[in-house]
């Protein structure tokens, strides 16, 4: 496999433009811009590229909804804000290799017929937004950006958007509030982004991830992308791991490698004296996978025959020393702590569920409290005006599941007896050095 997103990563620094360059960058422009948009469009469809976001949504697809005759100003919003538990792959890219991100910026505009292009950064990552406001300016006055770009007749500006800093600020449109100066809620779909999104124009919102992508698969081709995966998936991944592992981090793998070898392998398994007891595969709001799922390959169609999902590919692990519930109860606190508030089922309803999970370690819950904790998961998960709560609660219902027994033995050992201490979700999500 190439490496694509990582491939300047072995750099002390990261490129300026003139490094970037000679080792190649830029260079897919040429076979990008001035050349029928359709036709690129068509290609990229046909890629089966999906968006690194966390859904796994059809790329080429998804923009394909935006109406040829659509009216300008048409807006590309690049998702930078990664504040998902567990996940720390964007802000590699980001400190590491911004002039990738530009360019990827760049070809999926000239796509898009984009004007201008908002990247919008998680608010820790200050001194990586620093870093891209400065290749902008680099990219700028190489007259890769700008007015009539390479004699195109097409213009393209760069936004570089520091967030506040909030997690559902990620949420495409409550991230499409934040930029418009508004409190960041989610607002109501349909209209969906891309007919109606930025000050009412159409906007298409991407990872930035899946947007780095684009030029490579314009460049080389379907078929060089296509068999950069495996097990039946296209392209590359940032698969990032965390927890008791021998050497946590992010590695760029073929997307559908099995998530044993990026635990063992890559990752170097587990602390001596260790054992795996599940993980979580992408993020805090998936669904736990066991020791017997290892060998299923983490692409979007993996994790789902186990009833979870990729979501970002951060991969949690969790080892013999620490208790599932309580491991809970930390992902609910950072989860209550990180809703908009806007709507009363996760207001109010997802510190319910924290407290019922606490009974169960505290030794106050009885077998009602089962019943009780699955009724209110029930009641929330299809009720709330976004995806964060349902989100929230994956790790929850499918914990309840997967670990049924634990649950009985916290109410029948009167709390819990594991000598466990779960690292806060910041030690997870493995600090920003801002
Ligand atoms: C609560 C919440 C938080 C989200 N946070 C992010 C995020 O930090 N980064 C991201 O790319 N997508 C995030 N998403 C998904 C975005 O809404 C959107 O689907 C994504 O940016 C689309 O890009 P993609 O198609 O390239 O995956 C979040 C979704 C929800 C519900
Ligand atoms: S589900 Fe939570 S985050 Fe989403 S709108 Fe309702 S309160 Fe806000």
């Amino acid at each position: 496999m190439d490496k694509i997103l990582s491939r300047n990563f072995h750099h002390p620094h990261p490129l300026n433009i003139d490094e970037y360059q000679q080792a190649g960058g830029y260079r897919s422009l040429d076979s990008i811009i001035g050349q029928p948009r359709k036709e690129l469009l068509a290609t990229l469809k046909n890629s089966g590229l999906r968006g690194c976001g966390g859904a796994g949504f059809s790329t080429g697809l998804k923009w394909s909804f935006k109406a040829p005759d659509a009216p300008h100003p048409v807006y590309l919003v690049v998702n930078l804000d990664e504040a998902e538990p567990g996940s720390f792959k964007d802000r590699q890219v980001l400190y590491r290799d911004p002039h990738t991100i530009i360019e990827g910026v760049i070809a999926s505009s000239y796509i898009l017929e984009a004007d201008k292009a908002f990247i919008f950064i998680r608010g820790e990552y200050r001194k990586g937004a620093q870093g891209l406001e400065a290749a902008v300016n680099e990219a700028k006055a190489a007259g890769l950006l700008g007015y009539n770009i390479r004699n195109s007749g097409w213009n393209l500006e760069i936004d570089v958007h520091l967030s506040a800093g909030r997690y559902i600020c990620g949420e495409e449109t409550a991230l499409l509030n934040a930029i418009e100066g508004y409190r960041a809620n989610p607002r109501a779909k349909p209209p969906f982004p891309i007919a109606k999104g930025l000050w009412g124009s159409p906007t298409i919102v991407n990872n930035v991830e899946t947007i780095c992508h684009v030029p490579f698969i314009l460049h080389k081709g379907i078929e060089w992308f296509q068999n950069q995966g495996t097990n039946g998936a296209y392209g590359s991944h940032i698969f990032q791991v965390s927890g008791p592992v021998k050497n946590p981090g992010f590695f760029e793998l073929p997307l559908g490698t099995t998530a044993r070898e990026i635990i063992y392998e890559h990752a170097g398994g587990l602390l001596e004296g260790r054992e795996l007891i599940g993980f979580l595969p992408g993020g805090a709001s998936t669904q736990f996978m066991l020791p017997k799922d290892l060998d299923i390959p983490m692409h979007w169609d993996g994790p789902p025959t186990v009833g979870a999902r990729l979501g970002t590919g951060g991969i949690i692990v969790m080892d013999d020393s620490l208790c599932p519930i309580d491991f809970m109860i930390n992902l609910m606190q950072f989860f209550t702590r990180e809703s908009c508030g806007f709507c009363t089922p996760c207001r109010d309803g997802l510190p319910f569920v924290k407290y019922q999970l606490e009974k169960f370690e505290t030794g106050e819950a009885d077998m009602t409290d089962i019943d009780t904790l699955r009724e209110l998961c029930d009641i929330i998960y299809p009720n709330t005006f976004c995806a964060f709560a349902p989100g929230a609660l994956m790790p929850i219902k499918s914990g309840m599941d997967k670990f049924e027994t634990l649950f009985h033995q916290h109410i029948d050992n009167h709390g819990c007896t594991h000598p466990s201490h779960t690292p806060s979700t910041d030690a997870i999500n493995n600090k920003v050095d801002c």
